[in-house]
């Protein structure tokens, strides 16, 4: 702490010194267009929101599967409030002026989406509560770790993925008109972030040593199983929503990976399920959690075996891509077209 202008300070007057290799000058570079794009592509919530009420007479849904979209949504509202702090405290933590600059304009997104989710929960009927624990627990995680390693993995590579894997899965399903159309714009921010997680994770890793790294992958696994056990919470309403609950999961990991492989491949490490410790021993957990077809104990012990052992098929190139694809209509008036995710 400083007194009158003496002492530490909280400004890093070091920030603009900090040595960069000709790669990460890149990486920031890509993070500060991640900044400016999210301005030029900022929609208005109220505008969006209003007008599809509007065009579609309400949110209109038979109760049972009223009660399920709820469910879901309203663990997607608090996810999208813990992802509004989080990206805060990135905002705050993070020293290189481009990385902060991104996550800035992520808050600025996660408000919109906080906002705008508690709104349409509200046309829906749904009046907020505490959530299950699990998906409590798995925010948790995330939002109270001081590392800004353990933050952006957890927050951009791993939950961000999962949630997006749960927005194009419900617009797929075109289960409700609104919150069809919704989704669109929600999946083109959320792409914009899972790009910061891809661009500066290989800096946070840099800088740190061999055991600390391990720490991290540790932590990663601490996260996986956590998501497993909130999809076990949803499988329920997914499946009277309409959807497969294995079908999600493994979408889901499938995204998980091409963002983490994409982070790694910066810091020229291969990466694949066939070669982390954290996804092996998920496609182990899931063979016993969702068993494909009706199987007894010792065939769900043996599927996790074999899932364990077994190397996984290469990894899906453009399973991202799509989320940047949606053309939306933006806070300047314009339609904006689709572009490659950053
Ligand atoms: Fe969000
Ligand atoms: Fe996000």
């Amino acid at each position: 702490m400083g007194i009158a202008g003496f002492g530490t300070t909280q400004l890093r007057y070091d920030m603009f010194d900090l040595a960069r290799s000709a790669d990460e000058a890149r990486r920031l570079t890509k993070c500060a267009n991640i900044y400016h794009r999210g301005q030029e592509l900022a929609w208005d919530g109220r505008d969006v929101l209003g007008e599809l009420l509007a065009a579609h007479g309400g949110v209109t849904i038979d109760p049972a599967r009223r009660r399920a979209l709820e469910r879901v949504f309203a663990i997607i509202m608090w996810g999208e409030l813990a992802a509004w702090k989080i990206s805060a405290q990135l905002a705050d933590g993070l020293v290189p002026l481009e990385a902060k600059m991104a996550a800035t304009s992520q808050a600025m997104d996660e408000a919109r989406h906080f906002y705008v989710m508690r709104d349409y929960l509200a046309a829906l009927g749904y009046r907020p509560t505490r959530m299950d624990r699990a998906p409590q627990a798995l925010l948790d995680l995330v939002l109270d770790t001081p590392d800004l390693a353990r933050k952006l993995l957890g927050m951009q590579l791993m939950i961000e993925p999962m949630a997006l894997t749960i927005f194009q899965s419900v617009r797929e399903l075109q289960v409700e008109p609104v919150i069809t159309e919704l989704m669109r714009y929600y999946e083109r921010d959320e792409a914009r972030h899972v790009g910061l997680g891809m661009q500066y994770l290989p800096s946070l890793l840099a800088g740190k040593r061999r055991g600390e790294v391990r720490r991290v992958m540790v932590f990663q696994i601490r996260l996986l199983f956590w998501a497993l056990a909130e999809l076990r919470v949803l499988a329920p309403d997914f499946a009277v929503l309409g959807l497969d609950p294995r079908a999600v999961l493994e979408r889901a990991q499938r995204k998980q990976i091409a963002a983490l492989a994409a982070a790694y491949e910066q810091m020229g490490i291969p990466f694949g399920r066939d070669r982390s410790l954290a996804s092996m021993s998920l496609a182990a957990a899931v063979e016993l959690a969702f068993p494909a077809g009706d199987r007894g104990v010792a065939a769900r012990l043996r599927a996790a075996y074999r899932a364990f052992v077994t190397p996984v098929e290469p990894l899906p190139v453009d399973e991202l891509a799509v989320h940047a694809a949606h053309p939306i209509r933006t806070a300047r008036g314009v339609v904006a077209a689709g572009e490659p995710i950053t």
